[in-house]
């Protein structure tokens, strides 16, 4: 259908052709001398508009009621001028055969369902226009954030998904368990499946990995000892943080990208991460044309123009000083208090980014590279309207005895970072990285409100269905 819908001549150069078509029913009105059954397949935001008259081969299975709302059909004929002025062009049909019936208890009926809703059909719901535009819109901003990078001169790297490192420092991970014995028994009865020492503690040394694993929070370590021997690298995978925020940004499973620069600076991680992020905006923008007029529509009125503005404008920058004395400054009153040292809050985000610039920082992980006044580091968030913190960045210490001292501080398990310490010992350079939320970009570039609709399958504290 994106064939002839979006093709260079808009399918007129089609006019006359004779067109196969695999996809689901979306509507059906059956009239008396003709039929119309629009049929999607997925490829583009349109449907194809059918016209069936009753001398066309598989008429009966309209008239038995098999081409039904949700039904999968094969469909032939004719490309036509149409009559209507919905669209230009029809299809003519010649044969219609229902590959696969659909049950009318099919939930996504043609009138306007909620997103709650569709939450709970996360099987169906790709097949809304809405789930449909966000799944290509997805799909594009991720095929641009390979061509960003690669052509950029980055090799991708795979960060593991079972890590024995905590990267963020925060605690925040899932632990991974094997639990010898089946998941059946795991299920039944989960703390007696477990090893356990003489005095009840998990005994992690009969354990499938020898000590606690777990799921990664960030693959920016790992990244770091690619970047200290190819020099500019990216990961782009699945993080994991069993963090119990139950908001419209947190997601327990979400897909982080992550560049990590040798040979440089925070102010080149700032200027790679504005590179990046205007260039797929822009990406979306010029290649999914049809799914940005519907958001725009349907979803977040100017979305367009708000995203045309991030593609071209310069990004305002200010220092975490700054921002607080702003904040502190702001007519409005917070429901966290402002203070410097304080860690930015969402409705502090919000203030910066939808009230002082219609158009920082947090409390600092111990790898974050210590500025000379000995009390800040050298990190970076770049924070959008209505999404908040999109990317969180900095430029990473590079001096042995300084991380080490960070570490102990923070009275992190030194021994357990060795080999990260050992890529300060052998041959360290100064690098710079960060990290970007994937579905909250899907969010900035869609409108969708909520993050749970970003991401084909949500995990959400209390929920990880289907
Ligand atoms: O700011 P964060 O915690 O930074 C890091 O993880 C660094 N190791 C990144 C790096 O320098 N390589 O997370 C980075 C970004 C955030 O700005 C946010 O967009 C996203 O990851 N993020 C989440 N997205 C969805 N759900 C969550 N629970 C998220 N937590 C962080
Ligand atoms: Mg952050």
């Amino acid at each position: 259908i994106a064939d002839i819908k979006g093709g260079p001549e808009q399918g007129l150069d089609r006019l006359g052709q004779t067109l196969v078509l695999h996809g689901w029913v979306r509507t059906l009105r059956v009239q008396s001398t003709v039929t119309f059954i629009e049929v999607n397949d997925g490829s583009c935001l349109s449907n194809m508009q059918c016209v069936m008259s009753s001398d066309a081969q598989g008429y009966d299975q309209v008239e038995s009621g098999s081409v039904a709302t949700g039904a999968s059909v094969w469909v032939q004929g004719i490309v036509v001028n149409s009559q209507g002025s919905k669209q230009k062009l029809e299809l003519k049909v010649n044969k219609i055969v229902v590959v696969g019936k659909s049950d009318p208890s099919y939930p996504i009926q043609k009138k306007r369902v909620s997103r709650e809703f569709l939450r709970t059909k996360a099987h169906l719901r790709p097949r809304t226009n809405t789930f449909g535009a966000v799944a290509r819109v997805r799909n594009a901003l991720a095929y641009a954030t390979h061509k960003f990078f690669q052509d950029n001169g980055f090799v991708w790297v795979s960060s593991p998904i079972i890590t024995a490192s905590d990267c963020e420092g925060a605690g925040e991970q899932f632990c991974v368990t094997t639990l010898m014995p089946s998941s059946r028994d795991v299920v039944d009865s989960p703390v007696d499946s477990i090893p356990k020492t003489k005095d009840g503690l998990i005994d992690w040394s009969q354990d499938f990995f020898g000590k606690p694993a777990f799921l990664t929070v960030s693959g920016q370590l790992n990244a770091e000892t690619y970047a200290t021997a190819l020099s500019d690298v990216y990961t782009f995978g699945p993080t994991f943080r069993a963090e119990n925020s139950n908001t419209s940004r947190h997601l327990a499973e979400f897909w982080m990208i992550e560049p990590e620069l040798a040979f440089a600076d925070l102010d080149d991680d700032m200027a790679c991460a504005t590179a990046y992020l205007q260039y797929v905006v822009r990406y979306v923008l010029e290649n999914c044309k049809e799914d940005m007029d519907f958001f725009n529509t349907w979803i977040e009125k100017g979305i367009i123009n708000r995203l045309s503005d991030v593609a071209q404008k310069e990004f305002v920058q200010l220092t975490y000083t700054n921002a607080i004395e702003l904040l502190l400054r702001a007519k409005k009153k917070f429901e966290f208090p402002v203070k410097w040292g304080c860690d930015l809050q969402s409705e502090h985000e919000r203030y910066i980014t939808e009230e002082a610039f219609s158009g920082c920082p947090e409390i600092k992980a111990f790898y974050m590279r210590q500025n000379d006044d000995g009390k800040t580091v050298a990190a970076m968030d770049v924070l959008v309207p209505r999404v908040g913190e999109l990317i969180g960045g900095s430029q990473r210490e590079e001096r042995l005895e300084y991380l080490e001292d960070r570490l102990e501080q923070l009275k992190l398990n030194k021994e357990s970072y060795w080999w990260y310490l050992d890529l300060r010992r052998y041959g360290s350079v100064p690098h710079a990285g960060f990290g970007l939320g994937f579905e909250r970009l899907v969010q900035f570039a869609t409108g969708v409100e909520n993050i749970r609709d970003a991401i084909p399958f949500p995990r959400t504290p209390g929920s990880a269905e289907f």
